[in-house]
C-alpha cells in the first residue's frame, strides 16, 4: 500500500517520528524500484493500472519492493481478530473453518492472528518475494497462479495486497477456485489501495465499487459480492472490506 500507517499508542513525538521514519522507508522503496524500470499507465472507470515490460519485471520490482519494506507491517491484529470472529459468527453451528489462504503477507502475520482466533485451523500465507520462507507458515508463490493443491478447499482468502497485481481479474479468479461452497473472499480496502495511490511498486489502485466490478466480471460464474462489511470508524485500520462469497 501507498500509504501504510504506524499505529501503536506511545506519545505523540515517538508516533510522528516513527510515522516519518516509515513515510522515508516507503518512498524510498518506491524510488529504488523505480529505478529499475518505468511503467506504461492504463486508466479506465475506477482505477488505475501500471503496466510492465514483462513478467520477469513485474517479479523483480515486488522482491525489491518486498525486501525494501521487510520490516513493516500493513494490517493490524485487531482487524484480523473482527475477521476472525466474523467469520465464526457466519459459521455458528455449521461447519468449522478448518483451511484459509493468505496472499501477499510479507511476514506472516495476518496467518498468525487468524490462527490464534480459528484455533486448529490451518492458515497458509504467500508471498512472490523469496523472503517468504524466512517466515512461518508462509510459501513463496505468485497469488495470480492457480494452485492445483488449494483447489475447492479453502472457507476462506483474505488479501490486502491485491494492489500488487499486475493483473486483478486473474488474481481473483485464482483465489475464487480456491473456496469451498459458500467459502469467502474477504478484501480490504483503503486508502491506500485508491488509484490516486498507485504506484510502480503498488501498480493497481480502484475504487471499493470497481474492484466490485472486476470481481463480478473474472468471477461472476463462481459466486457473488455479498456484502461489504464497514471498518471505516476503526481508527487503527479503516477500511471496508468486500466479501465475495462461493455458490
Ligand atoms: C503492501 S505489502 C502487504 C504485506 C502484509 N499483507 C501486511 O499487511 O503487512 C504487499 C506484499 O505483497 C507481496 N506481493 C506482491 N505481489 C505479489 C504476488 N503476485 N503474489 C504474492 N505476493 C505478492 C509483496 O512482496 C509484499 O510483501
Amino acid at each position: 500500500m501507498a500509504d501504510e500507517q504506524d499505529s501503536t499508542t506511545e506519545p505523540m513525538d515517538a508516533k510522528a517520528a516513527k510515522r516519518a521514519a516509515k513515510k522515508g522507508m516507503f518512498k524510498r522503496a518506491v524510488e529504488q524500484v523505480s529505478g529499475l524500470t518505468t511503467t506504461t499507465v492504463k486508466e479506465g472507470e475506477g482505477f488505475v493500472q501500471h503496466l510492465y515490460d514483462d513478467y520477469e519485471t513485474y517479479r523483480k520490482v515486488q522482491e525489491q519492493g518486498n525486501k525494501a519494506k521487510l520490516a513493516a507491517q500493513f494490517v493490524k491484529k485487531g482487524h484480523i481478530f473482527f475477521l476472525a470472529e466474523w467469520m465464526q459468527t457466519q459459521r455458528a453451528g455449521g461447519a468449522k473453518i478448518t483451511f484459509g489462504l493468505c496472499h501477499g503477507v510479507r511476514r506472516g502475520k495476518e496467518q498468525a492472528w487468524f490462527r490464534k482466533k480459528l484455533k486448529g485451523a490451518d492458515i497458509i500465507g504467500t508471498d512472490i518475494s523469496e523472503t517468504a520462507t524466512q517466515f512461518e507458515n508462509t510459501v513463496q508463490w505468485d497469488f495470480h497462479d492457480d494452485n492445483p493443491d488449494w483447489q475447492a478447499k479453502a472457507d476462506f482468502v483474505y488479501s490486502n495486497s491485491w494492489d500488487h497485481a499486475y493483473d486483478p481479474g486473474k488474481a481473483f479468479r485464482a483465489w475464487a477456485m480456491c473456496l469451498k461452497p459458500s467459502g469467502w473472499i474477504l478484501i480490504d480496502h483503503t486508502r491506500g489501495h485508491m488509484p490516486k495511490s498507485s504506484n510502480v511498486l503498488d501498480p493497481f489502485g480502484a475504487t471499493r465499487d470497481a474492484v466490485i466490478r472486476i470481481l463480478g466480471e473474472s468471477c461472476g460464474d463462481l459466486g457473488q459480492v455479498v456484502q461489504v462489511l464497514d471498518r471505516t470508524g476503526d481508527e487503527e485500520y479503516p477500511s471496508t472490506v468486500i466479501v465475495f462469497q462461493r455458490a
